[in-house]
């Protein structure tokens, strides 16, 4: 089964929605590494759940963004991953990762790209007033949330609707569909 990294900054619903769909023979892959940037994110206890090993870093803890991704590279390397899915990971991803994983590092944001990218998309939809909102699955390139679209399904924003209600219903989505746009990608 490919290897793969999920870099995660906060929650982790996804990467439980991923390791759910691996143990239920959804998605055939092996997490083979969590890759966190704030070490008191609720993912690491997730992760410590699923015994998937970690790399937890702080950027302060290094001089640049190439320092310390030189320090993830590693951990990747190490680790044999072959594909790198960002799943809430809340930093742009710089040269040295993108030039070593190039073609091979995913995102899933939680609007229909190129509409709301960037911080609280689903915000952003909310106050726009938009009736349809969404999830995008897309390639990672240098830019926010700018790489070209692998997958994206709609999500409805009806009347009376709330913004945690239109978080609930995103959510739901992006758990289904992230397992299964993974496992089409690396089969
Ligand atoms: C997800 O909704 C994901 O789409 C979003 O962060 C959330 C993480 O939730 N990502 C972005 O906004 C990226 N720009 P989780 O930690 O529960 O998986």
């Amino acid at each position: 089964n490919p290897k793969i990294a999920v870099f995660a900054s906060g929650t982790g619903s996804n990467y439980n929605a991923i390791m759910h769909a691996i143990e239920c023979k959804e998605l055939h892959a092996e997490v083979a590494l969590l890759v966190s940037d704030q070490p008191t994110a609720k993912v690491l206890e997730k992760a410590e759940k699923y015994e998937t090993e970690t790399f937890v870093f702080q950027p302060k803890d290094y001089p640049n963004k190439a320092s310390f991704e030189s320090a993830i590279l590693q951990a990747l390397q190490h680790a044999q991953v072959e594909w790198l899915v960002l799943a809430g990971y809340m930093r742009l991803v710089g040269k040295t990762l993108l030039e070593h994983y190039e073609g091979k590092i995913i995102n899933i944001h939680p609007s229909l790209l190129p509409a709301f990218p960037g911080l609280d998309a689903i915000g952003q939809a909310f106050q726009a007033g938009v009736k349809v909102s969404g999830v995008t699955i897309h390639f990672v390139d240098e830019g926010m949330d700018t790489g070209s679209i692998i997958a994206q399904h709609p999500v409805l924003i009806e009347e009376g609707m709330s913004r945690d209600d239109l978080q609930t219903a995103i959510q739901k989505v992006e758990h289904s569909l992230y397992p299964k746009t993974i496992q089409q990608l690396i089969n």
